[in-house]
Parts: C-alpha cells; structure tokens; sequence
C-alpha cells in the first residue's frame, strides 16, 4: 500500500494508469453520506511489489514455558500420538499450513547443548536452563523437532547458539543435520536411527545477541566476527544453507541500527540475510493506552523494515558488494501482559506457565495490520516469524484436554490461507488521524497521521484469485473502501469475513472459545470497482476470482 501525500498525486496516479475514473464516479455508501470520504484503492495486476515467499508468514517454538512440553509434546496424554506429539495441536498447526517454523530460541538456544537433545531418550540429560531459569528434560530435541515438522508440514528453520556456544559446536550440528554420511557427525545422526540427512536449509547464527539479557551478549564487532567464522566453516560443511545474522533486538536498545551496520562490516559476505525482532503493546509508555495509536503500531513495524533495509544497503554500497540482503522478521507479535516477573521465572520447575499472554480483540486487529505490513515489505522481507505458535504469547493455547483458538489466530490463519503469488502495489489514498503524543516512548508512534484503512493485496498469477486484507482502524465507525481493478476484472466472492465486536477488550476462553471469532462480510457484487463496506474496529478479508 503506498499512501499518497495528496489527492493531486492520487489523481495523477489514477491518469497515469489510464484510467477514465473521475472522483465523481466513485460509488456512494453508508459511511460516505454520514461524511466520512471512502479510502480508495487502485489494483493493477501489472503493478505488483513483490512474489512472495510462502516463509513470510512463518512462526517459531522455542523451549520455553509449556512451549514444547504439553504443548506440542506430551507422551501419556490420551491426546499424544505414539511419538508423544499432541494431535490436536499437530492438527492445528497443520491446518494452518505454517510454512517455516523457528526452533529452539529464542534466548534459550544461547545457553543450550544441542548434544543433549539427540540421541536415546533414556541418556539425555536434565539440565537447568539458564534462560527461563526452567528444568529442561531435552525429551524433546533436533530429531523430535524435525520428525514433527515433517508431519505438520513445515520446514524447520534452526538456530546456533552462539551466546556460550562456540562455532564448532554450530559446524557440529549442521554437519550432524545435513551430512549424508561418514563423518563423525553425520554418522551420530545415523546411530541415532537418521539414515537420511534432514537437510535444514535456513539457519540463525546465534539469538539476540545485542541483547543485555542473553547469555554470551558481546559487542556487534566481536560477534560480527564469530558470525563470520562460523559461517565460512558452515560453508564448507553445507554450502547450500542460507545464514541469518542476528540484528537488533528491537528498536529501543541504544545500539539500535548501529548494531546492524558494525555487525554487517563484519559479516556481510558471509551471510544471507539478517534478522528483526520486535515486540508490541497497548502499554502507557507506547501508546499511552489509546486503542487507536495501537492499531497503527504496524506502520512502526513497517519503518523498522525500512531502516534496517537501509543499513544493509548502506553496507553493501560501501563494500560495493553484488549481494543484496534479505530480512528475517523472525520475532514478531503483541506481548505487553504476561511479561517480567514471574511471567519469566520457570522457578526452576518443569514445563511452568510463562509468557502466557490472553490476547483480545484489538491484539487480533494489530496482527492483521502486521500481515499487512508484511505482506507490503515482501520485496525485502523473505521470512517472518509470528512468536510464538502455542502455549507462549501464542495463537494456541492448551490443556489437558484441548487446544483453544485466541483470537490473534484469526487473523494469522487468514493470511496462510489467502495471501498467494505476488503482492499488489496498491495505490491508495483515504483519510488519516493523528497520532502524535509526547511523553511516549520514541521509537513509536512516529507519524503524524495515519491511515484510517489499511490495505494489502494479492494476486495469485496461477488461479487468478485477489486476496484482500483490511484494517479499519476507525474505533467508532463504519469506513468504506472503494476497489478499482484496472487490468482484472473480479468474478466471484469466494469468502468474505470479518473480525469485529463492540468490546475490543473481549477474549476467548476455555469455556468461551468463540467470543473473539470471524462473522461474515457482506460482500459487493464483483466488478470492476467494488465498495466495501468495514464494520468499526475491524479486520477484514475478502477473497475473489477474477478474469
Ligand atoms: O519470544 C520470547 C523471547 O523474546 C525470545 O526468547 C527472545 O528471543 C525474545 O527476547
């Protein structure tokens, strides 16, 4: 979505794709006779800013909490399969189709021995964790991992530690993964039951490490340079792996981008891409507890995008290197609640209750307006990670007995299910509120205005089909968004949802698991320009043939 700075540069946009649309000719609605002007949106299939990678929409589980242990695995539950993995939460995850799943940390893969979690189950060993200071029984490790991914679905995507771990422990593992045979390794993995190799193609070199909090935390140069080494012996032990250096944890931390540039003069040859994280709240120091200023964090997320794209193309020209960096959006989601504290103290138990955040109405809005986000910066974003995918700050959530859907699941869901083939370069133009506030943290809330309705499409080449996913931002009322297709014609709505509710603050439960769920949208009769009409506080999507 590119918003426009005024309708002058609108109009020019509509004459420059040849248009005969005048503004007259947009079609009258609800909102539009109450005085509130539709946003307007121009489709043009031969204008599209990305192909996507399915990995975009990716999510991580780390060892963390009730992550692993009763949330994907717990052997001598009735709902455990014969490897201990819980079906019903297998199923889930397979229904959603996630596409690339991180795994173990997060923090804890800087303190942890992959050693320990391979092998006959009876030897591995129970350590105490260092990060969520947990017992950590390593019944579930790299094999458990890779045999569950396989059954979901999805293609795991590992990561080093490189906190007290050393680059020769990260050359083990990917040799133990990806050699077929006859090295001490790869031979390991074969006694421990792997003839075939699990050839993990995506790698994170170390977590967080700019961080105060992680274990082996080091300056950017110096772990610039353990990224270098390590990857240069990774190369020679797997050459086809793509490298994810860790970039800043966030955009707070004084070193912010700082970070990045040091550590990509270190590395930048060596790696592929680099990583993002960050994590949002309707919080008094972020958006002083206003609703409407946390529906636009996504657009903080988007300028994020923006300026580390910035750094690594800084340092590619002074290196005037060929190779153009990708991002790995590899932490990303609400989490406000269920923070600090005890929240993050395992108190030394097994599987404790940690970073169980309840997510609400307005948590959903913001993911979908993430998925925007993403979906917009798919040029330069090959992967993103929602975190977490159960049990910890989470889509899912388990018991003994179940899985229950909280209602970011929603939103998430809908962009596995929908977003396909290329991005659209929307052009669109509507009305804006401000945002501006002082006293807030300053990494947030940086626009003036912002966009009432935010939008991303797109267009599958293969079947045609239009995805359209919307936010209303509008807490009080109905906005409409006019659709131009200049170069497609819509034919058919094949569905067409919603997520609303008059109280933003609404969540699921165990007992209410569908309070938070998608309802129908009326949807305009297809054609080529269409009205939609979007309920107050609201995310939307709409899916359509066309010709
Ligand atoms: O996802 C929870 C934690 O947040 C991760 O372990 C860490 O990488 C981040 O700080």
């Amino acid at each position: 979505m590119r918003h426009l700075r005024d309708r002058r540069e609108f109009m020019a946009g509509l004459a420059g794709a040849g248009g005969a649309l005048a503004a007259g000719s947009w079609l009258p609605g609800t909102a539009q006779a109450q005085g509130r002007a539709p946003a307007r949106a121009i489709a043009q299939r031969a204008r599209s800013r990305a192909e996507m990678d399915r990995r975009l929409l990716g999510a991580f589980l780390e060892h963390l909490g009730r992550a692993i242990y009763t949330g994907v695995y717990e052997p001598g539950s009735k709902l455990a399969d014969g490897k201990g993995f819980r079906r019903d939460v297998l199923a889930e995850i397979k229904g959603l189709g996630v596409p690339i799943m991180r795994y173990p940390g997060g923090n804890f893969v800087s303190g942890y021995n992959w050693l320990d979690g391979v092998g006959p189950k009876d030897k591995r060993p129970t350590v105490l964790e260092r990060a969520w200071n947990s017992l950590e029984t390593n019944q579930f490790g790299t094999n458990d991992f890779i045999d569950w991914c396989r059954l979901v679905g999805t293609e795991p995507l590992l990561g080093f530690n490189l906190g007290t771990g050393t680059p020769e422990q990260a050359v083990a593992y990917v040799e133990y993964c990806n050699v077929d045979k006859g090295t001490k390794w790869s031979d390991l993995r074969r006694e421990h039951g792997y003839e075939a190799p699990h050839n993990v193609k995506y790698w994170c070199l170390g977590n967080e490490m700019d961080g105060p909090w992680q274990m082996g935390t080091m300056p950017a140069r110096e772990y610039g340079r353990k990224a270098r080494d390590s990857a240069r012996q990774i190369r020679v032990v797997d050459p086809t792996t793509q490298l994810i250096a860790c970039g800043s944890s966030n955009t707070i931390l004084p070193t912010y981008l700082v970070w990045d540039r040091e550590v990509l003069e270190e590395c930048y040859d060596q790696v592929d891409g680099i990583s993002l994280h960050n994590y949002y709240g309707n919080t008094p120091a972020l958006t002083g507890g206003d609703t409407s200023r946390y529906l636009a964090m996504n657009l903080d997320m988007e300028r994020q995008i923006q300026e580390i794209a910035a750094v690594c193309d800084y340092v590619q020209g002074v290196r005037k290197s060929p190779k153009r960096l990708w991002l790995s959006f590899d932490e990303w989601n609400v989490w406000y609640r269920a923070r600090g504290g005890t929240f993050s103290n395992g108190q030394r138990k097994f599987a404790p209750p940690l970073l169980e955040e309840v997510y609400n109405l307005e948590d959903a809005l913001l993911i979908g307006g993430f998925v925007n986000t993403l979906l917009r910066q798919a040029r330069r974003v090959r992967v993103g990670c929602l975190a977490q995918i159960v049990n910890v700050i989470a889509p899912l959530v388990t018991n003994e007995t179940s899985v229950l859907r909280q209602s970011i699941y929603y939103p998430y869901a809908w962009s596995l299910k929908y977003a396909r083939g290329r991005v659209l370069d929307l052009l669109v133009d509507g009305e804006t509120y401000p945002i501006k506030a002082a006293g807030l943290r300053p990494d947030f809330a940086r626009d003036d205005v912002v966009p009432y309705v935010d939008v991303a499409a797109t267009l599958d080449p293969g079947s045609g089909q239009l995805a359209l996913f919307i936010l209303n931002r509008d807490l009080q009322a109905e906005r409409e968004l006019v659709l131009d297709c200049r170069d497609f014609t819509p034919t058919r709505v094949l569905a067409s949802e919603t997520l609303t509710g008059t109280d933003l603050k609404a969540s699921n439960t165990f007992d209410r698991p569908t309070l938070v769920a998608p309802r129908p949208l009326e949807a305009p009769r297809p054609a080529s320009t269409m009205t939609f009409k979007l309920p107050a506080r609201s995310y939307s999507v709409v899916h359509i043939a066309t010709s």
